[in-house]
């Protein structure tokens, strides 16, 4: 079974307070969303493969290290999860993006697909899906099931705020996909919302009301 990752780091709690308060207006809610991604991003590539390389610097030869392979590849859960993509592009600029749309049928609660776009090549590259909110798991299961069908080199799932119920769920599905987290709150409410969570995702950072 792979790891759940909570990711401690004094600066990720710090920015995922200021994120949760509802008094965090758009403009901030974006700055915030992007600076912990940043830091989410340095933590899901750290264990990467690297490759060694001959290089010459201004004095002389040395040997270096790069990431191995085809470049990293972040797919997003559309549509909260292109929130996460400016922040994580600024740590790791060349890689490839992919999309997944689904949304969420408010009775059922279960995602419905209507976009599926992914970087060629899969199979060399390592792939992350972000979302930032895993509450009842299923979009999240979703949309590891279409990237896992492209087969790539490896799969990462990151979010910042998760709860029990879609951590079972996401582990029950997907037990090979190592996951991180900021937070793992308290529990899923009838709604479907992570509680105390920090509301719509999706509604904070486009500054849209369900
Ligand atoms: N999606 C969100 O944006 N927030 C939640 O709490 C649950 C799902």
């Amino acid at each position: 079974m792979a790891e759940v990752h909570v990711v401690a780091h004094p600066l990720v709690q710090h920015k995922l307070t200021l994120l949760r308060k509802k008094t965090t207006g758009t403009a901030d809610f974006r700055r915030l969303l992007g600076e912990l991604s940043a830091l989410m991003a340095y933590e899901v590539t750290r264990d990467l493969p690297l490759r060694e390389v001959a290089i010459e610097t201004p004095v002389g030869p040395a040997f270096g290290q790069l990431i191995d392979g085809k470049k990293v590849a972040f797919i997003a859960v559309l549509r909260a999860g292109i929130g996460l993509l400016d922040g994580m592009l600024g740590v790791v600029p060349s890689a490839r993006v992919g999309h997944v749309g689904l949304y969420r049928d408010e009775e059922t609660l279960k995602p419905v697909e209507y976009y599926l776009r992914l970087p060629r090549d899969m199979r060399d590259r390592d792939a992350i899906v972000v979302d930032p909110m895993l509450a009842t798991g299923n979009s999240a299961i979703a949309a590891l099931d279409r990237v896992k069908a492209a087969k790539p080199r490896s799969l990462r799932f990151v979010c910042l705020v998760s709860c029990p119920e879609g951590l079972a769920n996401l582990r029950e599905h997907h037990p090979d996909v190592p996951i991180f987290t900021a937070a793992i709150d308290e529990r899923l409410n009838e709604r479907g919302y992570i509680v105390p969570g920090l509301g719509d995702a999706g509604d904070r950072y486009f500054g849209t009301k369900a």
